[in-house]
């Protein structure tokens, strides 16, 4: 018999959703809080710039159970995701478990020492306190922003310059006529420069402090999904937990995978002329390849080409007059500096005793299977670990941690195995595959197979291989695993 128990779920996007169905499905009575006026987080059209789409094709971002509609685009735009997700929150009847407009401002064990936790919640000014059984973290990795500033940028704004950060630019309008900087050469400075482009900026430069490897949503021709989620794909990365036997194979397979990656490696540069325009990086591709990796927004190479978009390796050094000084020396004149410098990862409402249990010194999350840690009691992570299918990560680690919490697991760890696989994980993280430590090592791709099996296999699920991360197929495992209900 599994008590049925009272389950805050924090954050109401792609992950909150999941969570929220996973402990509804299972019996639970959940209590959902999101902090903004509507589900649906990064997607949220008022948290979104104009343009946005998804980078993963929608076969890859979609719940197990639920499709992206046929008319839907392979990528589909930021606005069809936040109406799938409501469409995923009706059909589960998941809006009525969310308080909207909530934030939870502080999650403390009991005082009277009994398991579970002790939630603060914010609400229209108000303080309310809400004691739960267990807590599921849902609240993503870019919820908060990576505010920086630099030496000047109060006289650069009095002068009538303007600083944003990449999220808030929201409205294209604006930029008509006006000299542009944007710091940060990840997916979101990108994509702006070329928005900025597309709306009639008089001058766009990027600025950003060294090449990264795009990939070009096609590749010679061909989608890149067909190159890079298949399993013999996958199998090239060196993933964790590797057997003797199995590193001896990939000793043996070396010399193929490197010519492989630098096959890859040469189609994009030649197809995209980076080396002409110095952007081609400096480190080997399978160095990066993990969520840092963004897609070559369509469009970039095209207007740095026609010198649109002015790339330079570099950051600011400081403000003066109207202009902004590079660390190069090089002054460029600007009107609106777009900060595209990313999110600050975190979890601000976690107290310190909590976050020392959670985070290693060198800022690596201490997480079994991504989702919960043996020091923390009655909570875990869904969605903290993301990859180039969020959304399927998403719905398969809320639909294990339930289970978790119950003791359903078909698999379930002891105390030590936990510890042991921790342990584990950071090893191959610190010293195996460092390109898996930035996002504080929050990152299962490319090994979304790999990952996804474990998870599948504690659950209980139907045995399953299929050569891409198929939802449809971990739909039908998934429904073949031991069922219960709390209560
Ligand atoms: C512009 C953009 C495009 C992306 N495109 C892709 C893509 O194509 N493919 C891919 O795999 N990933 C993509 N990502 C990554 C993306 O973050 C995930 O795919 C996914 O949307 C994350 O969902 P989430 O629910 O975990 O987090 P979020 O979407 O960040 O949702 C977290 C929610 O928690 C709420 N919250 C935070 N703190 C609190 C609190 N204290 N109390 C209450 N509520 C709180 C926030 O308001 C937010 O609504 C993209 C990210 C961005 C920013
Ligand atoms: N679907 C889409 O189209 C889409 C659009 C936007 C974003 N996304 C996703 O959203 C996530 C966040 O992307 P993001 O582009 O917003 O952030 P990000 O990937 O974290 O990139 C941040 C960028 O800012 C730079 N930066 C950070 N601090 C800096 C500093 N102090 N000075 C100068 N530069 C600094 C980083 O440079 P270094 O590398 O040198 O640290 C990096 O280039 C990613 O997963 C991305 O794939 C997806």
């Amino acid at each position: 018999m599994v008590n049925r128990k009272t389950v805050a779920v924090i954050g109401g996007g792609v992950s909150g959703l999941a969570a929220a169905r996973a402990f509804d499905e299972q019996g639970h009575r959940v209590l959902g809080y999101e902090r903004t006026h509507d589900i649906g987080g990064v997607w949220e059209p008022s948290r979104s710039y104009p343009g946005v789409r998804t980078q993963s094709p929608k076969d890859f971002y979609r719940y197990t159970d639920m499709a992206m509609p046929d008319d839907y685009p392979e990528w589909p735009s930021g606005q069809q995701v936040h109406a799938y997700l409501h469409r995923f929150a009706d059909k589960h009847d998941l809006h009525r478990l969310f308080s909207l407009n909530t934030g939870v401002r502080s999650v403390d064990r009991r005082a009277d020492g009994a398991p579970g936790w002790r939630l603060t919640l914010e609400s229209a000014g108000r303080s309310v306190v809400q004691e739960v059984d267990f807590v599921a973290v849902c609240t993503g990795q870019f919820s908060d922003k990576n505010i920086i500033t630099h030496p000047g940028q109060d006289a650069f704004l009095a002068q009538g310059g303007q600083v944003i950060h990449s999220s808030e630019y929201i409205d294209p309008t604006t930029v008509q006529g006006k000299r542009l900087v944007v710091l940060g050469g990840s997916k979101s400075a990108t994509d702006i420069a070329v928005n900025a482009v597309e709306n009639g900026a008089k001058q766009v430069t990027m600025v950003y402090r060294h090449n990264v490897w795009r990939i070009p949503y096609h590749i010679g021709g061909i989608n890149f999904k067909w190159l890079l989620y298949p399993r013999f794909q996958e199998v090239q990365f060196n993933g964790w937990g590797r057997s003797p036997l199995q590193k001896a194979v990939a000793a043996i397979a070396k010399p193929f995978v490197w010519a492989n990656l630098k096959g890859l490696e040469t189609m994009i540069s030649v197809q995209e002329g980076l080396k002409k325009h110095n952007m081609k990086p400096t480190v080997p591709i399978d160095a990066e390849v993990g969520c840092t990796i963004p897609l070559m927004t369509e469009g970039l190479m095209k207007y740095v080409r026609a010198g649109k978009i002015k790339p330079v390796i570099g950051t600011y050094d400081r403000y003066e007059g109207d202009e902004i000084v590079l660390s190069n020396g090089e002054r460029v004149g600007c009107d609106l500096s777009v900060l595209a410098v990313g999110w600050q990862l975190g979890f601000p409402f976690l107290n310190q005793d909590s976050l020392d249990k959670l985070i290693d010194r060198d800022g690596l999350y201490k997480l079994y299977r991504f989702c919960v840690n043996p020091d923390l009691p009655d909570l875990g992570f869904v969605g903290i670990a993301s990859s180039f299918a969020t959304v399927l990560n998403a719905d398969m680690m809320a639909k294990w941690l339930v289970r978790f919490a119950d003791g359903q697991l078909a698999r379930q760890p002891s105390d030590a195995e936990m510890r042991d696989n921790i342990e584990m994980m950071l090893n191959w993280k610190r010293h195996e595959r460092p390109a898996a430590q930035p996002y504080g090592g929050l990152c299962t791709a490319p090994f979304h197979l790999k990952y996804f099996e474990e998870l599948l296999e504690d659950i209980g699920a139907k045995k399953c291989r299929p050569v891409y991360p198929r939802a449809e197929v971990y739909h039908q495992s998934l429904r073949a695993a031991p069922d219960y209900r709390a209560g």
